[in-house]
This record gives C-alpha cells, structure tokens and sequence, in this order.
C-alpha cells in the first residue's frame, strides 16, 4: 500500500497531446522505461504525476490549474503539466540533463559538455518543480522523484517542507567516484539527492557506488556501508536497491492475443523469407544501447557463416531521441551507415539482412515481434536495468526465444544466468553467441526462457512497487520514532 498520497515527478510526462494532419488532437505515449513502468503504478494508487507538458496539443485540452486527469480512457491519476520555456528547455533538459548528467551516470566523462549556463538554468527548472511540489504536497504526502533531472528538487523541497517524506528513484546507472568526481557540481548534486529520506537505485553497485562519492565528498557525512545509510547533517538518507520490473502478466496477455498468421503477415510485408529465423532489437536510438556495436557483431556473423545468410534476419526497432544533441545525431548517422552496410555487403534480391523501422508499429505487429523473434538482442554498454530485456521475457508465452544480454545492464544481475551473456565490445564473441543462440535447442531454450519468465513474474513491477513503499514507509515511521 501506499503510505499518503502519492506525488510523483518526473520530467517526462506520461503522456502527451499532438496535432495529427488534419489539425485533430491525438494522445501520444513517449518511449523509455521510466514513464512505461509508472504509468501503471499511478493507475493503480492514484495521486498526482508532475511533469513536463512538452506536447504540442498539451495546453489546448488542460484545465486551468494545469492539470488534466489521465490516463484518457480511465482517469485514474491527475497530471499536473509545467511549461517550459525555450530556453529551458535547452538548457535544463538538453543542458545540464542530458550533455552532463546523462553521460556522466554512464561512466562517458569525455561525453560530457559543461556550460555555466546550463547549470544555472538546471537549478532554476528543479525550481520551479520544487514549488510544484511545494504546493500539491498535504500531511500525508509522499513525494517521489524520478532520475537524474532532478538532484536538486528534494533539497529545495526539504526546505520548505521539513517533515516531507521524499523518496527518490535514480533510474539510470551511479558512478563510482573517479568518474563522478569530474563532475564541478558533485556537491551541489549529492548534497540534493542527501535531502530524500530513501533513495533507490536499481541494483547495489550503484548504491554502493553513491555511498562512496558521499563518502569522498563530505567529511562530515556517516556512511553505513552495510546498513546503506547515511547520516548528514542531521538527517538520515536510506540508499537501497530496488530492480525495476515490468507489468508481466499484463505483457504475457498481449504477447498471447498474437498469432502465427499476424507474424506471418509481419513477415510478408516486411520482405522476410518466411523460413528465415528473426533477430530482434528495440532500442531508443542512444549511443548507451550499443547498436553499431551490435550491427557490428551481425555483420561478423554473417561474414563468418556464409551459411547462415538468408537464415537470419535482424529487425531493428528504433526510436529517435534527443537528436537536438550532436552526440545523439552522429549516433542516427552511425547506424543508418552501418545498416546500410551491412545491407549491401550481404542483401540479395531475395533477402535483406536488417529491416530497420523507425516508425510506428500497430500494437499487434509489436506483439507479434516480442512473441514469435527467435532471439532478442540486448547489447547496452551501459544501462541501469534494460526493461527490453524484461519486456521480451514476459512476452515468451511459449518458451521458445533466446535472450542474448549485455553484462554491462542492470538486468544481467538478475537474468544473466539463465540467457547468453555478451560483452559488447567483444565483436567475435558476440557473433558466436548469436550462432549459439541459432543452433540451441528446443530443451535447452524452454529451461532457460522458463527460468527467466519466473523471475521476470517474481520480480515485477507490482514487487518493485511494494518494496519502493515499504521502504517508505519504514523510513517515516523511523523518523516518526526519532522525533
Ligand atoms: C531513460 C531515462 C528516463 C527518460 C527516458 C527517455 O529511460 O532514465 O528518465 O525519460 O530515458 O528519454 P527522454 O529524454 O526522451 O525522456
């Protein structure tokens, strides 16, 4: 249960309203992890999600307190829009967020661009989510905020509201103090994130990780290594593990409303030769999911096996992201190339190595592709869990697919031992793995996706939830005794 009602922030709003052609407002859903795995928490406990409200339509169909109830069909939640001007925009969200924060939290220092003005605008927007906050927040409020766009938002929070319950959710990568230590705001970001009473990372190494910057950074702070605790300048801050998990059975029954003649159909169309087996990658196009890396391990595995030209064919879902961004352009840029590539070099009139969509699929296609792919390739060189991952897991009702998964992934913690491991950077390796994956069993691949379903229903978002609350809960109630 939850301990008071919920305010969620994040900077990503669930959902978003555009213009379609004909001038028609439509409802949009954003891709990535964060926004797919709480949306159904929210429907469930109901509260208030504070966001961005970046949509075109968004200010059209929103009331006049700024908040429009959603999802559209059920109304389960209120979603509280803030606008953002231009300016902002570019420098707390393209900024700060994602030239600095977003890089750093990978380990990807040289990736990093800072700029005075960009901090500058990064306190002034966690700000004004800050006073958001401030003001939805009653006496029984818990305040929970989402990823590294808002370091700063609980300190701000704290201080006007000393008795708050804040809980925070770092949904990327934490890390270890070589590389955080670059970062000019390192104080600035851990004295912020030190004003929440928990805050969750998806796995331990990245709270052991925090702890050790905190550690480094502050003389004056407790670090409890054991108990995950730290105790600054007076307050307590709980740092624990918490892997985020995925709606499986909700999942499991889209996956199941697929049949083999829509996959059949998806194959026709897409020009795959229906005895061809299927790859499978779904990524937002960001340089941490390891996509040349994992064209570059298809095109080794189709030079070294001639044999297996025609017999595998690699569907690439991609989403664009951020491309304001050079970094993330020059990345659009090196897949196009490398897909085009590889299509050349191997692709006959009969067949094509990889079909690339970029646009948007129908829910029956994309059910179709998690259920009935042979093999799903994770290859991330950094990623804090990788829901993807999850995600194709909860769709194998039949227990047939492979799962090739990155170590470098927050899942690989939990489903490493029951998929082929891959390090990304290992390009040979990663196409023996994939012809392992070609020529397993049918055994073999019904123990391990049997193995890794029941973990991916064990550990689900609905366990993910309860475990975030309970940790609440006992925070406040620790508190409560201490006061
Ligand atoms: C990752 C981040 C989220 C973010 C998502 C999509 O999953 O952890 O905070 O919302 O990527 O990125 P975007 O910049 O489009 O929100």
């Amino acid at each position: 249960s939850v301990p008071g009602d919920l305010i969620v922030v994040s900077n990503r709003q669930p959902y978003s309203h555009e213009y379609d052609e004909d001038g028609n407002v439509v409802v949009d859903e954003p891709a990535g992890g964060l926004t797919a795995g709480l949306d159904p928490v929210m429907q469930r406990v109901h509260g208030t999600w504070i966001a961005w409200g970046d949509g075109e339509a968004d200010r059209e169909v929103t009331g006049e307190d700024d908040v429009v109830r959603m999802p559209p069909e059920e109304e389960a939640y209120d979603l509280k829009r803030i606008w953002l001007s231009d300016d902002e925009v570019e420098a707390y969200y393209y900024g700060y967020s994602n030239r600095v924060l977003w890089p750093l939290s990978h380990g990807g220092i040289w990736k990093t661009e800072y700029a005075n003005r960009h901090w500058r605008r990064y306190q002034q927007v966690n700000g004004r989510f800050a006073d958001a906050v401030v003001d939805a927040i009653g006496e029984d409020s818990v305040v929970w905020f989402q990823d590294y766009h808002f370091a700063l938002a609980p300190r701000m929070v704290r201080e006007d509201a000393p008795d708050a319950l804040l809980t925070h959710f770092w949904h990327i990568t934490w890390p270890g103090w070589d590389t955080f230590r670059a970062c000019p705001q390192a104080e600035d970001l851990l004295d912020g994130l030190l004003a929440n009473d928990v805050l969750g990372f998806h796995v331990e190494r990245y709270c052991q990780n925090f702890l050790d910057c905190v550690d480094q950074a502050f003389e004056d702070a407790f670090v409890d290594y054991d108990d995950n605790r730290v105790q600054y300048e007076g307050h307590t801050t709980y740092v624990q593990a918490f892997p985020l998990g995925v709606d499986a059975d909700g999942i499991a029954e889209s996956a199941s409303s697929a049949d083999e003649e829509s996959w059949r159909a998806f194959k026709q169309d897409r020009g795959i030769p229906e005895d061809s087996k299927v790859a499978l990658g779904v990524d937002r196009l960001d340089y941490t999911k390891g996509i040349v890396e994992r064209l570059k391990a298809l095109e080794q595995f189709w030079k070294g096996r001639p044999e297996r030209q025609g017999e595998l064919t690699y569907v690439q879902k991609a989403d664009e992201s951020r491309s304001l961004i050079p970094e993330y352009q020059n990345l659009q840029t090196n897949v196009r190339e490398a897909v085009e590539r590889i299509n050349e070099r191997f692709g006959t009139d009969e067949w094509t190595p990889v079909i690339y969509i970029d646009d948007w699929l129908e829910s029956d296609e994309l059910n179709a592709l998690y259920r009935y792919s042979d093999v799903m390739l994770v290859s991330a060189l950094r990623d804090g869990m990788n829901l993807v991952a999850k995600e194709y897991v909860a769709s194998q009702v039949d227990d047939d697919g492979v799962l090739i998964l990155s170590d470098q992934t927050g899942a690989y913690e939990q489903l490493g031992e029951h998929s082929l491991v891959v390090n990304p950077h290992d390009t040979e390796g990663f196409a023996r793995t994939i012809e392992e994956a070609m020529t397993m069993d049918a055994e073999e691949r019904r123990e391990r996706m049997s193995a890794l379903r029941e973990n991916v229903h064990e550990e689900d978002l609905n366990a993910w939830m309860a475990d975030v609350f309970a940790a609440a809960e006992e925070a406040g109630e620790e508190r409560d005794d201490a006061d």
